[in-house]
């Protein structure tokens, strides 16, 4: 989990069922590396402790007593001033009503107020009350203000016992929705082309020819560029990750693939008005000559498999990419600067990052560092090891910087 490094986050907990579940979402936001101050209101306070706060986010946890009890420096200005996000969770149709109104009757209204970072907003309440008149101009007023992120509640068992929507998300939801209200929309307007995976050439119905890319790399490309507003197209080999993209951002579409050639027609079909093309998959180079249509037996296979080269993607379709900043990646048993630019040459590519690969290297859960390379920069820019989420974001960062530069801005 990443991107929430550094940033300070107020959260704020108003008085309905769902308050204990905030106690979840203080911890998965400090795990995503957010310095976390709770507020709770008076009517929060009867159903959870700022007890339970302080102890999860070693940081003291504000009521009202802090704004009418006069302690120094602790006022909603002082709480609004340094603050980069806004999450309130559960929000009763009370404060819904409040900051919608724009009163500043107590600590978090007032902290509301006097803030102006993004505003995370997440409802939670009866069916019968998110549904109603007075509840639904008042969401509708706040979303005019374009500080607000509204996360709609789920629908689900109610504490009522009833079933319908009105439960708080999960917290990974809401960070989710956290996440995406931090991203600057750097790639508004932009289609981004992501490869990912390994491809797959069958040998006979059980056995083939591919690699153990597990696709990670790409996702965590396509969610960055989605979170800053990229519609991305994500074609993906043979592999386990289920894209299931939460928050804010762009589209997304998904096209699954087997074997090279269906790994190039693809890409063929999705660059066609697109912006960047993240080339990360691993397609193979090879695929035997013949595909025997039933399981070959032991006895009758051969020493050696007839083998022929797959077409390059990349080189393939240079043509075509040249309007396009293309990344392109590098798995290698040993990285150096020259290889990495032959390489980012040979395959028309504007960026290229080239990794160690092998004995537990560069496939899978793991971190990853490599050398990063621009056609048009002599520098060249070292990554230490990273968590491929991390990664993911240093490396869009980098595709985002050169598709300025040849912009011309
Ligand atoms: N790639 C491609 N088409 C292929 C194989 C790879 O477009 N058939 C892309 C990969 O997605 C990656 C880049 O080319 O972005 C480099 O992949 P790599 O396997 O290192 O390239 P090869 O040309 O196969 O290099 P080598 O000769 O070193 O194996």
């Amino acid at each position: 989990m990443i991107s929430m490094k550094g940033k300070q986050v107020l959260l704020g907990v108003t008085g309905g069922i769902a308050a204990y579940k905030a106690a979840f979402l203080a911890r998965e936001l400090m795990r995503a590396g957010a310095a976390v101050t709770t507020v709770l209101t008076e009517s929060a306070g009867k159903f959870i402790t700022p007890l339970t706060f302080e102890s999860l986010t070693e940081r003291p946890c504000r009521t009202d007593d802090d704004m009418f009890g006069g302690l120094s420096g602790e006022t909603h200005i002082s709480l609004a001033r340094d603050k980069d996000l806004l999450v309130i969770a559960p929000a009763t149709a009370t404060t819904i009503a409040s900051l919608a109104l724009g009163t500043a009757s107590n600590l978090l209204t007032a902290t509301v107020l006097a803030s102006r970072c993004p505003i995370v907003l997440c409802p939670a309440m009866h069916t019968q009350m998110w549904e109603s008149v007075p509840v639904r101009r008042n969401i509708d007023l706040l979303m005019q203000d374009p500080r607000y992120v509204v996360v709609p509640p789920d629908e689900g068992d109610l504490a009522s016992g009833d079933h319908g929507p009105g439960r708080l998300p999960d917290a990974s939801r809401i960070v989710a929705h956290c996440l995406a209200a931090l991203t600057p929309r750097t790639l508004a307007g932009k289609t981004v082309v992501v490869t990912a995976g390994p491809t797959r050439e069958q040998i006979d119905p059980v056995r083939c020819i591919t690699n153990p890319s597990s696709g990670r790399m790409g996702f965590f490309l396509a969610e960055s560029a989605r979170r800053r507003g990229a519609d991305v197209r994500l074609i993906l080999g043979p592999c386990d990750i289920s894209p299931d993209f939460g928050g804010p951002g762009g589209t997304f579409t998904v096209t699954r693939v087997q074997t090279t050639t269906e790994m190039l027609e693809a890409v063929r079909e999705a660059i066609n008005g697109a912006d960047a093309l993240l080339m990360s998959a691993a397609p193979a180079d090879e695929r035997p000559v013949r595909r025997a249509s039933g399981k070959i037996r032991k006895e009758d296979f051969e020493t050696s498999i007839e083998i022929e080269p797959n077409p390059d993607i990349l080189a393939t379709l240079s043509a075509s990419t040249a309007g396009m900043v293309v990344l392109a990646f590098a798995a290698e048993t040993s990285v150096s600067e020259d290889m990495a630019r032959a390489k980012m040459k040979r395959k028309g590519a504007d960026l290229l990052f080239a990794n160690p690969a092998g004995d537990g290297k560069g496939f899978g859960d793991v971190r990853n560092g490599g050398t990063l390379v621009a056609a048009d920069l002599a520098e060249v820019l070292t990554i230490e090891d990273e968590s491929k989420e991390s990664l993911a974001e240093i490396l869009v960062d980098a595709v985002v910087d050169a598709m300025n530069r040849k912009a011309g801005r």
